[in-house]
């Protein structure tokens, strides 16, 4: 625990959802042409030189309450740029939505979050939008954005968009969780710093053990605020005989980073069948997984036909059960990738598939040479 943790107690920093999630990319044009036509998004504000920014390109995307914000360089030299660079398309930041960013921030950084943006205030037409920011693991942020007396186009500089594109959404709903790498050794110090500085709590603790194959293990912590609304497992490499996934993202993000994003769906079998019909490639499952799910799980809502034939994958523990599926990753570099989940009461992660899904990414990783 920091000294400032020590000497004024507990932060109870009030987190009310994320805001959006922004990703740093090569081109955010072509990117966001995926996440409306593979993903289901519509496509809803605009920045760029036409509306006075002129340093950048950046493509609003929204699903059910999700907010995607896509956004390129126009400048070689400019900040992202040289993070696309150095991690290729990823993850820059994890915004949360607070009622009082001046307050969040100034407790946060109290309690030991890095400062990266003093709160500032944002205003045009719309009204008035105030935006602070905190440095996390590797070149990952968290914007703390209150909104609450702004109805422009996700910020001042962007304008409102009609999709010009025929929409078709997938039923993606919400973000359930986004997931941290970070590197051997460094799990525990993040977890305490968003205990410390965000007021999160420890959900679940995984063990080497309980994620662990034949080849490889990984540790994970599943940090969460205290209304639940914000849930961000942490993992790290254990030791083990061969290269982890984890190490795999690590060499390839150049670093810690967001490993995936898991959506929430009210019905998965039909967002993943639109998915698939999409071209949205997924692991795959190999069928002893089912012979040993229908056993283990017993009786769902779904047909396991249906859940077979579009390789869901099924976890049940004392609360209900869980449904989930992993997209491969959506960029050339084995790094970011989706989860598509829906909950039927369970409110985990999975932990009974861990090891047919990590058996499944090692064959991925085996096929890129990177085992
Ligand atoms: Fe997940």
């Amino acid at each position: 625990m920091s000294q400032a943790a020590q000497s004024s107690g507990a932060p109870q920093p009030s987190i009310d959802g994320f805001d959006a999630v922004e990703y740093w990319v090569g081109n955010a044009r072509q990117a966001a042409h995926y996440y409306r036509t593979a993903l289901g998004f519509r496509l809803t504000g605009y920045a760029g030189p036409e509306t006075g920014v002129s340093d950048r390109c950046s493509y609003v995307l929204d699903q059910g309450e999700i907010r995607l914000v896509l956004t390129g360089a126009l400048d070689p030299d400019h900040g992202i740029a040289r993070h696309h660079h150095a991690h290729g398309d990823g993850i820059r930041d994890l915004a949360l939505r607070v009622s009082d960013a001046d307050a969040t921030f100034a407790s946060v950084v109290a309690h030991g979050a890095t400062p990266l943006q003093e709160p500032a205030v944002l205003e045009d037409d719309h009204g008035k939008l105030v935006v602070a920011a905190i440095s996390v693991y590797g070149d990952t942020v968290h914007s703390l954005v209150q909104r609450d007396a702004y109805a422009g186009a996700h910020r001042p500089g962007y304008v409102a968009v009609d999709e010009p594109l025929p929409h078709r959404e997938v039923g993606l709903r919400r973000i359930d969780h986004a997931v941290a790498n970070v590197a051997a050794g460094e799990m525990d110090r993040w977890a305490a710093l968003y205990q410390d500085a965000l007021g999160f709590e420890q959900r679940y603790h995984f063990d080497a053990d309980t994620i662990r194959t034949d080849d490889s293990a990984l540790m994970s912590k599943v940090l969460a605020d205290r209304r639940g609304r914000v849930k961000l497992p942490i993992n790290e490499p254990a030791a083990g005989p061969k290269r982890s996934q984890i190490e795999e993202f690590l060499d390839a993000y150049g670093g810690p980073g967001v490993q995936h994003l898991a959506l929430e769906t009210d019905d998965i079998v039909s967002t993943v069948a639109a998915l698939r019909a999409r071209g949205v490639g997924f692991l795959s499952v190999p069928p002893e997984y089912y012979e040993d799910a229908r056993a283990r799980v017993g009786d769902v809502d779904e047909s396991w036909d249906d859940l077979e034939r579009l390789g869901v994958l099924v976890d049940r523990d004392d609360e209900g059960y869980l449904l989930q599926i992993f997209t491969e990753p959506v960029q050339d570099r084995p790094t970011l990738f989706y989860e598509v989940i829906q909950r039927r009461g369970s409110q985990g992660f999975g932990a009974g598939n861990f090891r047919a899904l990590f058996e499944a990414i090692e064959r991925a990783q085996a096929r890129r040479g990177n085992l």
